[in-house]
């Protein structure tokens, strides 16, 4: 009720539920009153198929017995859980607080499944059907509404099963990624190059690392500028540096497009993908996911490429 700016809808809510009660109450009191006239007296005058008559007889007393059951078993409900406007209940109950103990339980019952997870080594946990089936559950939860139901990924968000690991694809790294997130940061780099020649040239070197399609003339030049500019995350050889999430430049896999434009546009604006217009950063599990399902979506996603 809190959310209400003033207290006027408690007042309603209240009033609307004692009004309720209170009407049932006087309708079984005073119209339930014994009525101990004769038959005759009794009818209502309506009368069918020529000898039928309509009664006004007394309501049964198990019926009426059984709505003041129900009353007193509402006024109970009513003082127990919340019901009454912003009246909290004297049981202290709440929906949050159900949800969190329904959770513990459930914890407390997975804990010795997770507990046997985590005491396997990722590369035998990845073996384990029963264990992967888990996994895969919780991926398709979790995971897969950025990377895809098939961890295939999309433009940018990056497929999990191409093997071009940029933060790493050992098993610490991959769990890494997944307890702490990943927030790679490519600057902009369309000023630094000269502006358009320069970054057709850069691309252009960067293509034939990866045996791309690309304009030869353009090679030396853009090596050069590569080597002032981008080796310094990329590496000498362009093959990228997983402590900062720079990724492989020969491998040919491409998490933002792999057309000349794709690739110039990431490397004259540069890409956040924490910050930039529509993009998703990779988010911490840690502390939303127990430590047994992170080791065990690392087996998971291991084993995407390792079996
Ligand atoms: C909101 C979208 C989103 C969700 C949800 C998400 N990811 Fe990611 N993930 C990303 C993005 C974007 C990256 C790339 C981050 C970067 O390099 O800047 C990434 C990167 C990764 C990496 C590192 C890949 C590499 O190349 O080293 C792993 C591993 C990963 N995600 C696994 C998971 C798992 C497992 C889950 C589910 C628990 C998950 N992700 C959920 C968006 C997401
Ligand atoms: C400060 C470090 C840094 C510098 C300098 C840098 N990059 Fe990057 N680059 C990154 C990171 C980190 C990413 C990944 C960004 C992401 O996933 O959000 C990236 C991504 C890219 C991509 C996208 C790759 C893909 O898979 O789609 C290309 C292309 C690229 N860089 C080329 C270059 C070129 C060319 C230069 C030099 C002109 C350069 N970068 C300079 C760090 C850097």
């Amino acid at each position: 009720m809190s959310d209400f700016t003033s207290n006027f809808w408690d007042f309603y809510i209240v009033i609307l539920t004692v009004g309720a009660l209170l009407f049932c109450v006087w309708i079984l009191a005073v119209m339930g009153k014994s009525k101990k006239e004769e038959k005759a007296a009794n009818s209502t005058t309506h009368v069918w198929d020529g000898d039928l008559t309509e009664l006004n007889n007394q309501l049964p007393n198990w019926w009426r017995g059984l709505f003041w059951v129900l009353l007193i078993f509402s006024v109970g409900y009513l003082l127990y859980y919340p019901g009454l406007g912003s009246f909290k209940g004297l049981g202290g109950w709440t929906q949050t607080g159900q949800f969190d103990k329904e959770m513990a339980a459930l914890e407390a019952k997975t804990k010795p499944m997770y507990d046997g997870f985590l005491a396997m080594r990722v590369e035998d946990l990845a073996k384990n059907q029963k264990a992967m089936g888990t996994a895969q559950r919780i991926f398709l939860n979790e995971c897969a509404r950025c990377h895809g139901s098939d961890a295939g990924g999309a433009i940018g968000f990056k497929s999990l099963r191409s093997g071009a690991w940029n933060w790493g694809g050992a098993p610490i790294e991959i769990e890494e990624s997944i307890a702490g997130g990943r927030t790679g940061v490519m600057p902009p780099m369309g000023e630094v190059l000269g502006g358009e020649p320069g970054i057709k040239a850069v691309v252009a070197y960067t293509f034939s690392l990866s045996g791309r399609p690309h304009d030869t003339n353009l090679v030396a030049k853009g090596e050069t500028l590569f080597e002032e500019n981008c080796a310094v995350c990329h590496g000498a050889d362009g093959k990228g540096m997983k402590e900062i999430g720079a990724p492989d430049l020969t491998d040919n896999v491409w998490d933002y497009g792999s057309s000349e434009k794709a690739v110039m546009r990431i490397v004259e604006f540069g890409h956040n993908s924490e910050l930039d217009e529509g993009g998703f950063a990779m988010p911490a599990y840690k502390g939303v996911l127990s430590e047994g399902q992170i080791h065990l979506l690392t087996a998971y996603v291991w084993g995407l490429t390792n079996r």
